[in-house]
């Protein structure tokens, strides 16, 4: 779906749904009945009216991951709950100088955003390029996984594999098992990948073919950089350019080690670890036929912001934790063994707290801290970040991200420009898993 003369109005609804997946029909939940939900296309400077409706038996709302729109009143208000039955009427306006690239979006309703993003909720937003790069073909690849039982219905996750953060056993892209594309040699592609899986990682690679990075979550880079990997963690996106080659070539999930609760609880727990170790095939690329014609150079980028050149206004250091005790227990008790806590300096998710304030128009330093021994994907909603230092290191080109990993017992610096909008929002862990049983804070910018 397309805007149209500067603005995209449609109608959601999130309901459940019966869907085919391979030769099985699933019972789950989506946006308009698809899975993924319609890919939403808009322009910087649009408008987008969403007409939500919950047809779920539990409340929720939408969240634009990583759109840069305000976080108040009808915009991406992560504190908005609609009831059973309920509609609400979101309207999200895009500055002028939006930064194109992919987004998402998916429910936000804090107790119960990986179950519903589990079951299916989901889908990418794309901001067109005012100047975008030459291609044969785009494609919009939205990465999901779920667990179905043998009735086609949705599989129970225990304490424990919510604790760890779920893997659903069956890995999608589009709502297909490895769907298949096909290309002529020659031809120049732009994949745009979304990760919306609750808690997995992707470590992607596409053997035979030439990967360039385009974009990273935010924007466009100044120019594409070749890579043979590219990890997401759950909620980044990544814009890849492919200039195919002739044969057939599978884009395949690596394993990813991103830490584990051995040890947390008096040894290992049965079940914690996550789902595989194997790689995951994605989807195949085929390519045949007589060659395209030469693509040609890929356009300049623009020069990307460096905050490391502006003066910082305050710096704060977050601490994500998890622990044994009764806090896990206030931020969310879901069901008998549910006894560890996930927090954010200390403090399991407060609606009411506010817990950072910041100044609009100024410029602040983060330091990521993860006294754990899991890694926590951490987002922040309406503002980018810029990663500053990783592993101790300086990160050398600028690179902005909503979603920046914070490595088991290590740290991230971060630096976000509060341009505009003022308003009440949150930050959060985004293995969704950990977001609901506590592991997110509110922020105020006046
Ligand atoms: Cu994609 Cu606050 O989430
Ligand atoms: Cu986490």
């Amino acid at each position: 779906l397309s805007s149209r003369d500067g603005a995209l109005d449609l109608a959601l609804e999130a309901a459940p749904a019966r869907v085919r997946i391979g030769a099985r029909t699933a019972h789950v939940q989506a946006f308009n009945g698809s899975l993924p939900g319609p890919t939403l296309r808009v322009r910087p400077g649009d408008t987008l009216r969403v007409a939500m409706t919950n047809g779920l038996e539990a409340p929720t709302n939408l969240h634009v991951h990583g759109l840069h729109v305000s976080p108040e009143d009808n915009g991406d208000n992560p504190f908005v709950s609609i009831a059973p039955g309920d509609s609400f009427d979101y309207d999200f306006s895009l500055p002028d100088d939006h930064p194109p690239g992919t987004y998402w979006y998916h429910p936000h309703r804090h107790g119960h955003v990986a179950d519903q993003l589990a079951a299916g909720l989901y889908g990418a937003i794309v901001v067109e390029d005012p100047d975008p790069v030459p291609v044969a073909r785009e494609r919009v690849l939205v990465v999901s996984d779920l667990t179905l039982d043998d009735s086609g219905n949705l599989a129970e996750v225990s304490p424990p594999q919510r604790m760890m953060g779920r893997e659903g056993e069956t890995v999608l892209v589009n709502g297909q098992v490895r769907p298949r594309a096909g290309a002529a040699p020659g031809e120049r592609e732009l994949w745009r990948v979304v990760n919306a899986c609750p808690a997995r990682y992707l470590r992607l690679t596409l053997d035979g073919q030439t990967l360039r990075l385009l974009g990273r979550d935010v924007g466009r880079l100044p120019e594409p950089v070749e890579l043979t990997e590219v990890t997401l963690a759950p909620g980044n996106r990544v814009e890849l350019l492919v200039d195919t080659r002739e044969g057939a070539s599978t884009l395949t999930a690596a394993p990813v080690d991103r830490g584990s609760m051995d040890g947390m609880m008096g040894g290992a727990m049965p079940g914690d670890g996550p789902g595989t170790d194997e790689p995951i095939e994605l989807l195949t690329l085929e390519v045949t036929g007589d060659r395209a014609a030469d693509a040609g150079p890929v356009p300049p980028g623009p020069v990307l912001r460096d905050l490391r050149e502006e003066p910082v206004a305050a710096r704060r250091t977050l601490d994500f934790a998890m622990g044994m005790g009764m806090g896990g227990m206030m931020g969310g008790m879901r069901g008998p063994g549910q006894m560890m806590s996930f927090t954010i300096d200390g403090r399991p998710f407060d609606a009411e707290r506010t817990d950072q304030r910041v100044r609009v128009g100024t410029v602040e330093e983060w330091t990521l801290t993860n006294s754990s021994p899991m890694d926590h994907p951490m987002h922040l909603h309406v503002w980018p970040m810029q990663v500053v230092t990783e592993a101790g290191r300086e990160v050398a080109a600028p690179r902005w991200l909503d979603v920046v990993n914070v490595p088991a017992f290590g740290e991230v610096t971060v630096r976000v420009a509060f341009d505009d909008f003022a308003g009440r929002t949150v930050y959060h862990c985004h293995i969704l898993d950990h977001e609901d049983l506590g592991m997110m804070g509110t922020l105020e910018a006046r």
